[in-house]
């Protein structure tokens, strides 16, 4: 039996060495922190020329550019250019949602001045009693807007979905099934009661999230890419991005929504999206990311749970190409992921854990937001108050933020519970 199992293995890793395939996959992940690599992070307050970086002019003018194109050259590639035009048409309007606390719109954004080509539904909740305009959470979702609420006057997504039995969805259309299936991980009620917007968007009206050789979504925006992209053209996490700050652009003129008070929140590999369109967008107020992992909040050198040639076998399309020449090879990377947080700084950042949730390795999610810390610092902020991780469910907020949640891998009201305390005391108007 044994013996097999071996030459089973070896089969398997001749096979992926002929195809020209890593033999990601025969790897068992790492959770031994015995096991961890010894690494060294890049120092942030050094820039390429080897000169300290000792103020914030200095950073905000030289070294965040740096960090910022490097992170476009060798993780997340650059993020598209198209100039568009938005046009908006709004779809519905209920004044008296979520049991009468919550006005609620549809808005379609159009990227063409054709009904039928490239479009985003966005879905604005404002608190019913509001008087003026709010600030607001901006995150995108994995299964449509009917997904946020069972309300059957939700229009369903037209967009491509993934294909979920247990959701009743065979072909790619979502169903009248999917109202509601994401309700738990949005606090609609808890956000508009405490004085917050919330604004969600189907993250596969922007890119639909398979490798398709970036043609659908807003890729139709673009040429067509012939060929292989090259190495540093944005991934799918880059497109999702792109959106995120458009939809920001029609939030300026929102007479509801204050848009210099926007929370850009995501999870999992939306997570990864809110960081890099925080990073990529300077107007967001506030960075928020649950649960991000590899790829997101995590740091790539620690190679815990899903590591740099995992993510990238396993989702090929999400990261530039480049990035790729880190796949066991974390130790070549110019950057690592607290430098992704850092330039959130100086705006307040929120990156939260949870226990069961080692694939995206809790303690590197920590560890890139300790390591943040001097480019706060430089701007007179606080960061984490030390390096050791707070107890389970015992969240830290200072012009940081962060928690490990009990349980599993999951957006939970616990989590929006601390987000909004965390916006209460950055995003409150004085
Ligand atoms: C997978 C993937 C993660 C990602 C997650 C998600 O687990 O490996 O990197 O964060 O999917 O987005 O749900």
């Amino acid at each position: 039996m044994i013996g097999c199992q071996r030459v089973c293995l070896l089969l398997c890793v001749y096979l992926c060495v002929m195809s020209g395939l890593e033999p990601v996959m025969a790897q068992e992940a790492n959770y031994d922190e015995a096991q961890v690599p010894a690494y060294t992070l890049p120092d942030l307050l050094t820039d390429l020329s080897g000169a300290p970086v000792t103020t914030p002019q200095q950073w905000q003018q030289r070294r965040r550019a740096e960090v910022l194109s490097l992170f476009e050259q060798h993780v997340f590639g650059r993020l598209p250019n198209f100039q568009v035009q938005l046009r908006t048409k709004l779809r519905s309007e209920v004044p008296d949602a979520v049991g009468g606390l919550a006005h609620r719109r549809e808005l379609t954004v159009y990227f063409t001045a054709d009904d039928a080509g490239p479009q985003m539904d966005l879905l604005i909740y404002t608190p019913a009693a509001a008087t003026g305009p709010v600030p607001a959470f901006l995150g995108l979702n994995f299964n449509g807007n009917q997904a946020i609420e069972s309300d059957p006057r939700l229009h369903i997504t037209e967009s491509w979905v993934r294909n979920n039995r247990e959701l009743g969805i065979e072909d790619n259309r979502a169903t009248e099934a999917t109202r509601g299936s994401e309700s738990s991980r949005w606090s609609v009620e808890r956000i508009v009661r405490s004085g917050y917007g919330l604004v969600t968007i189907y993250y596969g009206d922007i890119d639909p999230d398979f490798d398709d050789g970036f043609r659908n979504g807003i890729h139709s925006l673009g040429e067509p890419v012939s060929g292989e992209r090259a190495g540093d053209a944005g991934g799918s996490i880059s497109a999702w991005s792109w959106g995120l700050s458009r939809a920001l652009d029609v939030l300026q003129s929102d007479a509801r929504i204050d848009a210099s008070r926007v929370a850009v929140f995501g999870h999992s590999r939306l997570g990864k999206t809110s960081l890099w369109a925080g990073a990529t967008d300077q107007r967001f107020a506030m960075v928020i990311s649950n649960n991000s992992g590899c790829g997101g909040a995590a740091l790539s050198r620690r190679a815990f749970g899903e590591t740099v040639a995992r993510i990238n076998k396993s989702f090929p399309h999400w990261f530039c190409l480049n990035h790729r020449k880190y796949n066991n090879n974390e130790g070549a990377l110019p950057v690592d992921h607290h430098m992704l947080i850092a330039l959130a700084a100086p705006r307040p950042v929120y990156v939260a854990s949870a226990v069961e949730d080692q694939w995206a390795d809790p303690r590197g999610e920590y560890l890139s937001l300790w390591h943040a810390g001097p480019v706060y610092r430089l701007f007179g902020r606080v960061g984490m108050p030390s390096e050791q991780m707070p107890g389970v469910d015992v969240p830290v907020q200072t012009d940081v933020g962060y928690h490990i949640r009990s349980g599993k891998h999951d957006v939970t009201d616990y989590d929006w519970q601390q987000y909004v305390k965390f916006a209460d005391r950055h995003l409150k108007a004085e």
